[in-house]
């Protein structure tokens, strides 16, 4: 290996990936979103929807009253740390460089390539098209969540917003399927992060 190749690999394993920020606010919103779907299912079994509950397990709060107030703490931690992370990623141009442009021809491309093993993980700096859209998807997710969930906790105050999802009734259907929205996100995602390991690592340590 010349010095040339060393000082290479060494920058490669020593730049920063994930600014401290993101690192923060990914790893906050991550508590914040379980501790909403746990509480989510067990406000959801008081009332559901369809013809099935989620097994008690797996829920958050215990009853309908504990599970609300797990609801209603988290939602300032998802929204405040939402906003910062929103923010930041538009100001500092992250959003804009990380995660654009994509397009349908390249999504399929690296589709096709993850589906038969041949997508490249060596550059951790840089998301291909799936990791794009996957995170551009969840980032709109997580507003249409928010937005859904502020008009059924606030149907009279933010009566527009209601009406915009089509009332009260049709808001709680909307905020279930972006719940199914993130869940499958999460289980493609840390499948993902457990099948690269280094990308957890980075997300972690930064590096
Ligand atoms: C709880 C388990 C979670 C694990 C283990 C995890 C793991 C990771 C890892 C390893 C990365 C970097 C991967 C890469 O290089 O592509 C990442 C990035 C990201 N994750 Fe997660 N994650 C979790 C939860 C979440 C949740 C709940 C959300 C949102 C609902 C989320 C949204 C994101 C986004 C948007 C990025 C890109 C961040 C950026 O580059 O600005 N993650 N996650």
């Amino acid at each position: 290996m010349t010095a040339d190749t060393m000082h290479a690999s060494y920058a490669a394993t020593t730049r920063t990936i994930h600014p401290a920020w993101v690192r923060v606010c990914h790893w906050i919103n991550a508590v914040a979103i379980l501790v909403m779907i746990g509480s989510g299912w067990q406000i959801y079994n008081a009332s559901p929807l369809f013809g099935f509950a989620f097994p008690r397990a797996i829920t958050l709060g215990d009853w309908l009253a504990g599970a609300l107030l797990w609801h209603f703490a988290a939602m300032w931690l998802l929204v405040v740390n939402g906003l910062v992370y929103m923010t930041l990623g538009i100001v500092t141009g992250r959003f804009r460089r990380k995660l654009l442009p994509v397009g349908p021809r390249a999504v399929l491309a690296d589709l096709k390539a993850a589906l038969t093993f041949r997508l490249r993980h060596d550059d951790l700096a840089h998301y291909n098209a799936v990791q794009k859209v996957l995170y551009l998807g969840i980032l709109g997710t997580g507003v249409v969540i928010v937005a859904s969930g502020l008009s059924i906790w606030k149907p009279v105050q933010f009566q527009e917003l209601t009406a915009f999802f089509g009332g009260y009734d049709t808001a709680r259907y909307v905020h279930f399927a972006a719940m199914t929205a993130i869940v499958a996100f999460l289980v493609v995602h840390i499948g993902l992060a457990l099948i690269v390991p280094k990308s957890l690592r980075a997300m972690i340590f930064g590096r």
